[in-house]
């Protein structure tokens, strides 16, 4: 909640990018939105997928078995089926508004399949850092299913789903030891049925974004609107102390805010690392198969 004796300043949007038409896994068609050109700017996130589609041919082959060490995998499936296999021996079932938390830390190799051969496929993988102290701890494996996931209205035409941090004091789903997880992410997905204001206190210091999936949004900051729209991903400036989003009937956006890790960060592929030594590391020891063991 905001403090009462403090003043509420929204934060702008800073900037608002489109995301690009790519493929990965088995040739999945997918929108990549948050791109390795903003990894620095929205520290510590460091991309962010969105795929949906009614066509199996653009879901259909999946994202067969592959390797993530040093950071974490946030699946969100807005609609379908899919099965996740890892080496560390977890298996579950992604569906309908239920959410996959991976810590690869030292590394897991996984497979996400769909299990559906026709009908909507669609949700967002969000790649988040670890923090160099954790990028080589133990894999980890949360299944959340939808009605694990807290929800509340702050008005009767705005309804919010918590899957992480907290939000006018509701806390989500997930939540983790900030001594560990520094990031300690915020991830907010807002439902708007009528054009109302929906008010988020931010942490100055952490990096934050929504992404509109449904229709559009105005973002208000001292009586200003800035419309973003759908399909748009709207980086926040820092300056301010929570964000005020209004909705229009049907908007639906993610909200997604977290503290920089401030470190470098050197990728290769799917592995999130320091250093370029440590990528090398990372390589050599997937060749010789220490990531199943
Ligand atoms: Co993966």
């Amino acid at each position: 909640m905001s403090s009462n004796n403090k003043v509420f300043l929204g934060r702008r949007v800073e900037q608002q990018v489109m995301g690009h038409a790519t493929r990965d896994g088995d040739g999945v068609k997918l929108t990549r939105v948050l791109t390795q050109a903003h990894q620095r700017r929205l520290d510590p996130f460091l991309m962010l997928d969105n795929f949906g589609s009614d066509d199996p041919n653009d879901y259909g082959g999946g994202f067969p078995d592959h390797p993530h060490r040093g950071f974490e995998t946030v699946t969100y499936m807005i609609a379908g089926r899919m099965r996740h296999k890892d080496s560390a021996g977890h298996e579950g079932l992604l569906q309908n508004g239920g959410v996959q938390w991976m810590t690869a830390g030292r590394g897991v190799v996984h497979s996400e399949m769909p299990e559906q051969e026709e009908g909507v496929m669609e949700g967002f993988q969000l790649w988040l850092n670890l923090a160099s102290s954790q990028k080589m701890c133990s894999p980890a494996y949360e299944d959340i299913q939808s009605d694990a996931i807290p929800e509340y209205q702050p008005h009767e035409s705005i309804r919010v789903r918590v899957i992480s941090g907290e939000s006018n004091g509701v806390q989500g789903a997930v939540h983790r030891s900030i001594d560990l997880f520094p990031t300690n992410p915020l991830y907010l997905d807002i439902h708007f049925e009528a054009e109302r204001c929906f008010q988020q206190t931010l942490n100055p210091l952490h990096n934050a974004f929504l992404f509109v999936y449904r229709g559009h949004v105005n973002v208000i900051s001292e009586g200003i609107k800035t419309a973003v729209n759908l399909h748009r991903m709207a980086i926040l400036q820092n300056e301010g102390n929570g964000v005020v989003i209004e909705g229009s009937p049907g908007a639906k956006i993610l909200l997604i805010a977290g503290q920089p890790l401030n470190e470098p960060i050197a990728q290769h592929g799917p592995f999130v690392m320091n250093t370029r030594e440590e990528l090398i590391k990372a390589v050599d020891d997937f060749r010789a198969g220490l990531f199943t063991s």
